[in-house]
Formats: C-alpha cells, sequence, structure tokens
C-alpha cells in the first residue's frame, strides 16, 4: 500500500465536522459508525439476557453475542473455548493472578516481570508474591527502551513459575522480543502472560506463534467499547484452573451440598455478561480485519516514521525509547523542557490537540527514567500526517508562550 492515508475518518463520527487531533488512543479509541450501530442495534432491538430465554429476542441476543467469539478467536488464531469475556485487560490479569496463581505458586516460588509494565500488570503480581510469599523480581531495561534481556536471564531460575510481560509499552512503544522471552521462559519450566493491551490493536498477533500461555487485551483500544476485553488461556492450562466468580451461567448442576461447573468459557464468565459490549467489539474486529491488519500495520509504520522524524527536529525535546524506530509502535512520550507536561497538555488542548499527560500508570517506569511525569501522543490508524503537522506547531507555539515568557 502506497498510501499516506486510509481513508477511514468518514467511519468515525466524532471526527465529522471539527477541528479534533485525537492522539489518546492508547488510553482509548475512536469507535467507528458500524460498532456504534451493533450496540445500538442490540439496545434498540433485541436487548433481552443471553443463554437463558427459550423465546426469538433472548436466542438472537445469543447468537450475536456467541458470534463474537469465533471472530476474536480468529483475529488471534485461538480456539472459541480459550476466549473468555472479561471487562478489559485488568480484570484478565488479576483472574490470573488469583485463580491460577493461588493454586500454582508456593513460598520460595517467583513471579518475573519487566519495570516497563503498565500498573495493570505489575501490581497484581506484586500483591500475589506478598500474598504467597514469593519473590517478586524486576527486570531492567536498556537506555534505549528496549528490554534488558540479560538481566531477564539472570532473574529467571527453576524457581520462576510465571513471567509477566507487555508485548507493546504503552509509554516508550517498544515491540518486546516476546517469542525470545517465552522460549527462555519455558526453558525454565515457567509460563509466561502476555499484556496484549498495547499490541492487539496495532499488529498482527498469533498466539500460538508466539507460543504464550495467558494474553490479555481490551476492547475499547481496539475501536470496540469500553466494559469488555479478552483473556485467552491456552487448552490444557485453562482446564486445570477453578472457576473465578460463582453465580449464574457457569455451572452445571446445583445441589444444596455442593456444584458442578460448565467447562471454559461459560466456566468463567459468571452473571450476565456486558452483551452489547461483546456484540460491539466483534463488530470492531471485523472491521480491523475489512480494513486489513497488514495494511494497518504498513499505514501506522509510515505515520509513526513520520512523527518521529518531525518531533525529534523540536528544539528541548526529549522523546522516551527506542530511537530505531523500527523497534516500536507509534507511541510517543516526551518532555519539553521548561515546560510541565499538564501544562502542555493542556495548551495542546487549546488547540484541539489531545493528549495524555501524566505517568501514564507506569510509576515504576517513569521512576526508573527519573521522571514524575510526561506528555504521551499516541497515534492510530484515523491519524494523518496533518494530525502530526499540528501536533508539533502547537508545541512550537507552547513553547514560544512559556519559555520565551518566562
Ligand atoms: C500496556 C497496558 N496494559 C494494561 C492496560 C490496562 O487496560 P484496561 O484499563 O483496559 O484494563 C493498559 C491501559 O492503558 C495498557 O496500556
Amino acid at each position: 500500500m502506497n498510501k499516506n492515508t486510509l481513508n477511514i475518518r468518514k467511519d468515525f463520527p466524532i471526527l465529522k465536522n471539527r477541528k479534533l487531533v485525537y492522539l489518546d488512543s492508547s488510553a482509548t479509541s475512536l469507535k467507528p459508525k458500524c460498532v456504534i450501530d451493533a450496540i445500538d442495534g442490540y439496545n434498540s432491538q433485541y436487548s433481552a439476557n443471553v443463554h437463558r430465554g427459550i423465546y426469538k429476542l433472548s436466542e438472537k441476543a445469543t447468537d450475536e453475542y456467541e458470534k463474537a467469539r469465533p471472530r476474536l478467536a480468529d483475529f488471534i488464531n485461538a480456539s472459541c473455548e480459550e476466549i473468555i469475556f472479561v471487562r478489559n485487560t485488568t480484570e484478565a490479569i488479576n483472574l490470573v493472578a488469583y485463580i491460577w496463581g493461588e493454586d500454582n505458586l508456593q513460598k520460595g516460588d517467583n513471579l518475573v516481570t519487566s519495570v516497563m509494565e503498565h500498573h495493570s500488570n505489575f501490581v497484581p503480581w506484586q500483591q500475589l508474591a506478598k500474598r504467597k510469599k514469593a519473590e517478586f523480581r524486576v527486570f531492567d531495561i536498556n537506555d534505549d527502551g528496549t528490554l534488558n534481556l540479560e538481566d531477564f536471564k539472570k532473574k529467571l531460575n527453576l524457581k520462576t513459575k510465571l513471567v509477566a510481560v507487555t508485548h507493546v509499552s504503552n509509554v516508550l512503544g517498544t515491540i518486546n522480543p516476546i517469542k525470545d522471552i517465552v522460549r527462555q521462559a519455558h526453558e525454565k519450566g515457567a509460563l509466561v502472560l502476555i499484556d496484549g493491551a498495547q499490541a492487539v490493536p496495532h499488529i498482527k498477533v498469533d498466539v500460538k506463534d508466539l507460543e504464550c500461555d495467558f494474553y490479555a487485551f481490551s476492547g475499547h483500544k481496539m475501536l470496540g467499547p469500553t466494559g469488555v476485553g479478552v483473556l485467552w488461556v491456552r487448552k490444557e492450562i485453562l482446564n486445570k484452573m477453578k472457576p473465578f466468580l460463582f453465580g449464574g451461567s457457569m455451572i452445571e448442576k446445583v445441589t444444596l451440598k455442593g456444584a458442578a461447573f460448565n467447562h471454559s468459557p461459560e466456566k468463567f464468565e459468571a452473571g450476565t455478561p456486558d452483551i452489547s459490549g461483546a456484540i460491539g467489539f466483534g463488530a470492531a474486529v471485523d472491521y480491523l480485519a475489512r480494513v486489513g491488519m497488514q495494511d494497518i500495520e504498513k499505514y501506522e509504520d509510515k505515520l509513526k516514521k513520520y512523527a518521529y522524524q518531525k518531533l525529534a527536529k523540536i528544539q528541548n525535546i526529549t522523546i522516551y525509547g527506542p530511537s530505531d524506530i523500527n523497534k516500536k509502535c507509534a507511541v510517543f512520550a516526551f518532555n519539553v523542557k521548561g515546560i510541565h507536561p499538564h501544562d502542555l497538555a493542556s495548551l495542546l488542548d487549546e488547540e484541539g490537540i489531545c493528549v495524555r499527560a501524566g505517568h501514564h500508570c507506569t510509576m515504576p517506569l517513569h521512576t526508573h527514567l527519573g521522571l514524575i511525569a510526561s506528555v504521551r501522543a499516541s497515534f492510530y490508524i484515523y491519524n494523518t500526517r496533518e494530525d502530526v503537522d499540528k501536533l508539533v506547531k502547537a508545541i512550537k507555539k507552547a513553547q514560544k508562550l512559556l519559555i520565551l515568557n518566562s
């Protein structure tokens, strides 16, 4: 593909007729009309509960809800029973920490994670280690924002039960060498959980090819609605895991003495699920597949190169993460000397540009970089070179206003 635009901005109602430069897709993405319509279709046409009714409306709701599962399974090359609907990446990781972790971690074992993790893939393991009197080991990053694999190797041993690592950093944009990490962890007998929140929206993910054991991601970061995400668990592990929440839909039989549970995925989906959320998530995945993940990767590759080239030329800017742009996604965390990140974000907002300022839920990483906060501009398929130009112009304007006037 040789185009500088994917020509899909018209599909996003929020972008119509307004001067919006949305550069906060790592926090949550915009939603295309087909996703909004799918959610609305459920609420306005067949808003019955799923798996329960013997009437047509409920059967339609069940069909549409269950259609989302194979779409998601296909999207990451998994099988349907391995796709568990959860609220988001955070809940997916907590489910593994509570269920797999409680049963498989013992005093003296260790868990290994990296300093670049989002709090969602850090705190659940830190807490689990405390509960189980296990060791919580954190490996370092290199100066260029890539994972320090030497340090990783040092942290691994035969007592390592799980390695939890992000596929793509939500701050540095670094794309991590997951297959290498999985291979090394498996050699020590440890399982591997991948936080895919920032990867699945942007790059083709194949869980079989990665050979990991758990993979978590959120619908709202990939054009879907908030409130729904996926936990993928390798079948052999899933079959040994106990249920997380108990209640309706997850049981096979209940007596006064006890209960027997359904198979996966129902076993892990107690209670009424986010029905419209899953339907919207299915529509989002269809949309991404229609645009084509390969074309999305190619488009974002060009856009990130353009953005990096333009941003790097701004005086007194520090961009965090790999300077080898091929090692990262289109996420740029930066600081501009003399301007507090929050002030910069507010000034950019005046120009209709939405960026994030703060620690982006990565306090250990920011501490490691010697920072309290940074500004983050994250790009997605609806962003253009024009958005980059507007961002650069607005940063320069802020510099003139705040630095020259001080
Ligand atoms: C890398 C990463 N992991 C996990 C999360 C948590 O996602 P959620 O808030 O959807 O649970 C995020 C959200 O920004 C993220 O960027």
